[in-house]
C-alpha cells in the first residue's frame, strides 16, 4: 500500500460523505415537491433545526402558556375541552394527557344535556360545566366561571355554538377549534357534521382533511395551525369520509395540544 493508494481511499471517504450528506437530502427533497410531502418536509427539517438550537420557533403557533417563570404557577396548565356530541376527540385527549405533569383536563363543558361526551367526563372524573343559551350568548359566556377554575386553554372538539367575543377577548389566542377539512374551503356557518364531508364529495374534490385552528369572531376563520390530508373515494359516502377525517383528528389533535402547550424552553 503506497501513500498515493491511501490518500485516494480518503479521497472516495469524502466523495461518499459528500454524496450522503449533500446529495441524499437534496434529491429527497425533489421527490417530496412531486408527491406532496414538501410542508412535512419542511417542518420536518424546521424540527430539527430548532432541537439542535438553530431556526426560529413556532411563535405563531405557540400559545403564552406555561413559559419558565410562570412554570411554578401555570403547571399544569388547565384545559377545558368544550364539546357536546359523541365527544371521541375529547377521549382521545383525555388519554393522551391522563399521566401528563404538564397537561390537566380540568373541565368539560357542554351545551347538551344527554351528549355522548357527559358520560365520557362522568367515566373519567373530569367536573362538567353545562351551559345554557341566555346566559352564553347574553350574559358573561361563562367567562368568569372558566377564570375561576384557572382554564389556559379552550380546545373545541364537536362544539357548535359560536363563540362570543367576550370569551375570545378574555381568552385571546388560546381558544383553538378542530375543523373535519381543509380550510379556509368548506368552512363556515351551518358547515360542519356530514355537511362537510357531503359538500366536500359534491364539489368533487380529491383530498379533504383537518384543520386545526386558533378561534376569532368568525366561523371557521382563525390562523391555521395544522393541517393534515386524506385522499377522496369515488365510492365515498359521508360516512367514510367521516371516518377517515375522524382517525385524522385522533391522530394529531392531542399532539398539536401538547405542541401547544409545552413549556417555552
Ligand atoms: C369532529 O369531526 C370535529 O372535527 C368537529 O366535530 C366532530 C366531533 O366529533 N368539530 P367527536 O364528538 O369528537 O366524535
Amino acid at each position: 500500500m503506497n501513500i498515493l493508494s491511501i490518500e485516494e481511499r480518503w479521497l472516495w471517504v469524502i466523495i461518499y460523505i459528500g454524496v450522503i450528506t449533500i446529495l441524499w437530502p437534496f434529491s429527497v427533497l425533489i421527490v417530496s415537491l412531486f408527491f406532496g410531502q414538501y410542508r412535512f418536509f419542511t417542518k420536518y427539517i424546521g424540527r430539527i433545526g430548532r432541537r439542535i438550537g438553530i431556526g426560529k420557533n413556532l411563535s405563531n403557533a405557540k400559545l403564552p402558556i406555561g413559559n419558565k417563570q410562570q412554570a411554578t404557577t401555570q403547571i399544569p396548565a388547565n384545559i377545558a375541552i368544550f364539546a357536546s356530541g359523541a365527544g371521541s376527540n375529547a377521549q382521545k385527549i383525555i388519554d393522551h394527557f391522563k399521566n401528563s405533569d404538564v397537561v390537566k383536563i380540568s373541565l368539560i363543558v357542554c351545551n347538551k344535556p344527554g351528549a355522548g361526551v357527559l358520560a365520557i367526563a362522568a367515566k373519567e372524573n373530569i367536573p362538567v360545566l353545562l351551559i345554557e343559551k341566555e346566559k352564553y350568548f347574553h350574559g358573561n359566556a361563562y367567562a368568569d366561571e372558566l377564570k375561576e377554575k384557572k382554564i389556559d386553554l379552550i380546545v373545541l372538539a364537536g362544539f357548535l355554538w359560536k363563540i362570543p367575543d367576550r370569551l375570545i377577548k378574555v381568552f385571546p389566542r388560546k381558544i383553538i377549534n378542530i375543523h373535519p377539512a381543509l380550510l379556509p374551503k368548506f368552512g363556515g356557518k351551518g358547515m360542519y357534521g356530514n355537511f362537510v364531508h357531503q359538500a366536500v364529495i359534491n364539489a368533487g374534490e380529491i383530498e379533504s382533511g383537518i384543520t386545526i385552528h386558533y378561534v376569532d369572531d368568525h366561523y371557521d376563520n382563525g390562523d391555521i395551525i395544522f393541517q393534515a390530508r386524506c385522499a377522496v373515494l369515488e365510492s365515498d359516502t359521508p360516512e367514510s369520509l367521516a371516518r377517515r377525517i375522524h382517525l385524522l383528528e385522533h391522530a394529531h389533535y392531542p399532539a398539536i395540544i401538547e405542541e401547544l402547550t409545552k413549556p417555552a424552553e
